[in-house]
């Protein structure tokens, strides 16, 4: 049971400093800024032939790995992107010999995931597991791959296998980019900021009284925007896709860079929109945006860094601050996603749900 914990989930967050420490245990390099995945199975001439990345999974798993994707496209200058493993078998994929396919999920036992790289590899096409489960299906059919010694996680909404999907994307990413154009500097101030990650993750989970009170105003909106660009947007989407599966409330993940495209027409008073805005080349881009965003009156919940200034953002709306430990621009998606998994978690308790067991979902999609 989850001891002396109200929840598995809040357990499970709780636990994400250990996790993330035991998926890099050992394989972080510091002399030479890489990393060590012996699962991986692919050395250094095999790696360097990979000319595209295809990332599959559903639910978190797509989205972390949208964030993944993002980051070895960052590093290691390879086309990379993510899709759903649940469409991506139903539209005859064209499986490329030098595209190297990973497959993310935390039970190992998705159907959808499982059947997309079953697909691949009919096609000869070489798949790489980013696992949870030891000898689970997507494990042994991907045949080799990044186990994430997360432990296990019983609550349906993913939150510390996610946190180490995130980082086994970091490894991999680095691995790609050190046999290419990465710089030994570079891998090396990206291997010292993994090290620093697990206490960062703590540090990020102190923020929960912080964001108690904050969760609970969100949690009385009947709809909500969640917002991010580039590295922010998979955290955005992330973060909506927590708050749905646990609040019941509709929240729907936007570009920010979209949002005057559209959406804007639906905020006011009673649309909140919670933003990522992290310390990076969009920052001032993403602060415009919320100050057409409070012109309208609508609430924000803002997801940024210390350094950030946000300007004198009009006062007719209603302003949540929260400034999340930042590490280096390339990993700082993983704190800010833990910070939504609060924000969804104290919303949905706030609402009195059970949190562990949402309707109408289950931990794992085994059936088509
Ligand atoms: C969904 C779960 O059905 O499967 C999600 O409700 C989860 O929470 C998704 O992210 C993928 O699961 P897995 O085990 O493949 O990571």
């Amino acid at each position: 049971d989850a001891g002396q914990h109200e929840s598995f989930m809040r357990k499970e967050m709780l636990e994400q400093p250990e996790a993330a420490e035991r998926v890099l245990r050992g394989r972080l390099d510091e002399r030479f800024g890489t990393s060590h995945l012996g699962g991986l199975d692919l050395d250094a001439r095999d790696l360097r032939a990979v000319r595209r990345v295809k990332v599959l999974g559903c639910g978190s798993a797509y989205y972390v790995g949208q964030m993944g994707a993002g980051l070895i496209e960052e590093l290691a200058r390879v086309p990379a992107d993510a899709e759903s493993a649940s469409e991506f078998r139903y539209r005859n994929p064209i499986i490329e010999p030098d595209t190297l396919y990973v497959a993310v999920s935390q039970s190992g036992e998705t159907v959808d995931t499982l059947l997309a790289v079953q697909e691949i590899r009919r096609k000869g096409g070489q798949v790489v597991g980013l696992v949870n489960v030891v000898g689970s299906a997507i494990a042994r059919e991907a045949g080799r791959g990044i186990y994430l010694h997360a432990g296990p996680e019983v609550a349906v909404a993913s939150t510390k296998a996610l946190t180490t999907m995130h980082l086994a994307f970091s490894l991999l990413a680095l691995q790609l980019g050190r046999v290419r154009d990465l710089s030994i500097a570079d891998g090396r101030r990206l291997v010292q900021a993994l090290q620093r990650l697990p206490e960062q993750l703590g540090e990020v989970l102190a923020l929960e009284d912080q964001l108690v009170p904050v969760a609970a105003r969100l949690a009385e909106a009947e709809s909500l925007f969640f917002v991010g660009r580039v590295r922010g947007y998979p955290v955005a989407r992330e973060g909506a896709q927590k708050f749905k599966e646990i609040t019941y409330r509709h929240a729907e993940a936007y570009q920010t860079s979209e949002l005057k495209h559209g959406p804007l027409a639906l905020i006011s008073p009673a649309v909140p929109t919670v933003a990522v805005v992290p310390d990076d080349e969009l920052t001032e881009r993403n602060v415009a945006a919320l100050h057409e965003i409070a012109a309208r009156g609508g609430p924000l919940v803002v997801l940024t860094h210390a350094a950030v200034d946000l300007g004198d953002l009009p006062s007719q709306a209603e302003v949540s601050r929260i400034d999340v430990p930042r590490s280096e621009r390339e990993l700082d998606a993983v704190l800010l996603t833990v910070a939504l998994q609060l924000l969804a978690y104290h919303a949905a308790a706030a609402l009195g749900h059970d949190i562990d067991k949402p309707r109408n979902l289950a931990k794992s999609v085994t059936v088509e």
